[in-house]
This record gives C-alpha cells, sequence and structure tokens, in this order.
C-alpha cells in the first residue's frame, strides 16, 4: 500500500482485516504514524459495534508494518498506489513501483481522476496496471470502481474484482475515461454547491440541508468536499476540466481559494466546516 492518507489507512485496514500482509508506504513518517493510530481507533470502534473481536483486532493490526521506502513491495502479490492526486507524483511512482515490484504483481492505482491508461505508459508491465478505487471512509464504503486501462490484461481484470470482493466489496467495472463514473458526477455537483456558497446563494449548512432533506443524502455536498479533502476535490476537478476539455467542470474561485489558505477540510481541522476538535 503506497501513500498512508485519508485512503492509504483504510486501504491498508481492509486489507490486512482480510488476511493480508500489508505494507504501508508513505514518504512522510508522520503520515505512517497518523494512519497507524486511525486504524486502531477504527478497530477499536469496530469491536465496539461488535464487528469482530479484540482478538481478530490485534490480529490484523498486527498484519500492517509501515515503512518510507518503497523496497517494502519487492515481495509484493499486489500493490495499490494511493499517494497524492498529482499526475507528476503518480508517474514517477509507477515507474519506480514497476522497478521495485515483482514482475508478477499487479500495480493498481486508487486515483480519482488520473489516466490509468498513462500511468501503465510509464511502467515496463501496462497489463498488469488497472485502476481500483476505494470510496472513503473504505471500511464503511461498499464500492469499488474497477478501471480497466487500455492495455489492461483481461487476467488482471478478474484478479482485481476477485480480491475486491475478497474484501467485502461490490466492484463495478468502467473504462479509463476522466473521473471514470463516480467523480465524473460526484465532483460537478460538489462544485456547484460551491458556487452556490460564493454567490451567495446560501450557507453551506443551508446547502448540505437542502441536499440532505430534499434528495435523501446521507452527507450534503460541502461536508462530503471536507471529508473528500478540498485539495483532492480541486485536483480533480482540474482534470476533469483539462482532460474533457468542457469548461462546465471549471474549479470554482472559492474552491481555490480555501485550498490556497490550507483549508483542506478535514485533514487539516478547517474547511466549510470546523473539525478542531
Ligand atoms: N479523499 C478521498 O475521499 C478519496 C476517495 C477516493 C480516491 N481518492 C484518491 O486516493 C489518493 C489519495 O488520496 P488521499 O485523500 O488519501 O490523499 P491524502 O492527501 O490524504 O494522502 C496522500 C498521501 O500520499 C503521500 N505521498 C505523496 N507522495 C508520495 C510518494 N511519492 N510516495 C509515497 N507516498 C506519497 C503523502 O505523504 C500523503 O500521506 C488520490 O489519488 C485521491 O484522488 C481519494
Amino acid at each position: 500500500m503506497v501513500g498512508a492518507g485519508t485512503m492509504g489507512n483504510g486501504i491498508a485496514h481492509v486489507f490486512a482485516q482480510a488476511g493480508w500482509d500489508t505494507a504501508l508506504v508513505d514518504v512522510a513518517p508522520d503520515a505512517l504514524s497518523r494512519a497507524l493510530k486511525t486504524i486502531q481507533a477504527n478497530i477499536e470502534r469496530l469491536v465496539k459495534k461488535g464487528a469482530g473481536s479484540k482478538e481478530q483486532g490485534a490480529e490484523t493490526l498486527g498484519r500492517i508494518r509501515t515503512s518510507t521506502s518503497l523496497d517494502a513491495v519487492k515481495d509484493a502479490a499486489f500493490v495499490v498506489e494511493a499517494a497524492s492526486e498529482d499526475a507528476q507524483i503518480k508517474l514517477t511512482l509507477f515507474r519506480e513501483l514497476d522497478r521495485a515490484a515483482p514482475p508478477g504483481a499487479i500495480l493498481a492505482s486508487n486515483t480519482s481522476s488520473i489516466s490509468i491508461t498513462a500511468l501503465a505508459a510509464a511502467t515496463k508491465r501496462p497489463a498488469q496496471v488497472i485502476g481500483m478505487h476505494f470510496m472513503n471512509p473504505v471500511p464503511v464504503m461498499q464500492l469499488v470502481e474497477v478501471i480497466r486501462g487500455v492495455e489492461t490484461a483481461e487476467e488482471t481484470t478478474r484478479r482485481t474484482v476477485e480480491i475486491a470482493k475478497a474484501l467485502g466489496k461490490t466492484p463495478v467495472e468502467v473504462s479509463d475515461s476522466p473521473g471514470f463514473v463516480s467523480n465524473r458526477v460526484l465532483m460537478p455537483m460538489i462544485n456547484e454547491a460551491i458556487f452556490c456558497v460564493m454567490d451567495g446563494v446560501a450557507t453551506p449548512e443551508a446547502v448540505d440541508t437542502v441536499m440532505r432533506l430534499g434528495m435523501g443524502h446521507p452527507l450534503g455536498p460541502l461536508a462530503l468536499a471536507d471529508l473528500i479533502g478540498l485539495d483532492t476535490c480541486l485536483a480533480i476537478l482540474e482534470v476533469l476540466h483539462h482532460d474533457l476539455g468542457d469548461d462546465k467542470y471549471r474549479p470554482a474561485p472559492l474552491l481555490r481559494k480555501l485550498v490556497a489558505a490550507g483549508r483542506l477540510g478535514r485533514k487539516s481541522g478547517q474547511g466549510f466546516y470546523g473539525y478542531r476538535d
């Protein structure tokens, strides 16, 4: 598991829970210690809810080791990349992972919007590169979007679907296209909600209440944007805007402003709402 942020800790958790020995890698040591703390807290919550025993929780945690070096993937059968949503970071990582992982290993990306075909082309094993897009929070959400790049082999897709099912998830196969299905539909809604706040149509609380009570969404779009991370939302919208070439994906200036101010949502303690306590 490469990248130990919002998504990486959840993905490591579900793999370890399903019995996989899991190496969690990040360039930032503090991201690794935060990830372990989050996984531990999530396991404790599950035990309290009766979804597993204390012993099972300890076994799950015991299967996760952390590292700041990609050497940790040298014996991996399956690698999931969930580093920051930045094409340059991911292209470099896929080049390095191709060298570091054994020849038979599948390299999966949890990217929300970046081309799987382009990531595959950075490696010498494009047939074994695939998108495996988990939803946040990973231990709770059912869906995994499985994205086939142009060169992805049938066997790679079959194996990824099988693994997603073994993790207790429901995989849905889609083809490679900016934002796939999930973010091509979700991000324009979040962006429009931000425009509503920016244009003074309503407060964040009012926008979210309309969408929760009026449309039956469990979380309003602005609370969801805070959960995803406003920097990640902006990065996804940039890809949709650039790659599809349609101004309907133009990121709201208020989103840019909040990201520039370091208000990234839950992970920074402040986004459209405050989370410091
Ligand atoms: N946040 C969400 O709700 C969500 C949902 C689905 C998919 N995703 C995708 O998952 C990926 C990760 O998103 P996130 O929200 O966890 O981001 P995040 O900002 O919380 O974490 C990213 C982590 O990647 C690490 N990182 C950066 N460069 C690295 C490198 N070269 N090697 C190893 N680690 C590196 C950072 O130190 C950080 O800990 C992105 O591609 C994002 O689009 C996010």
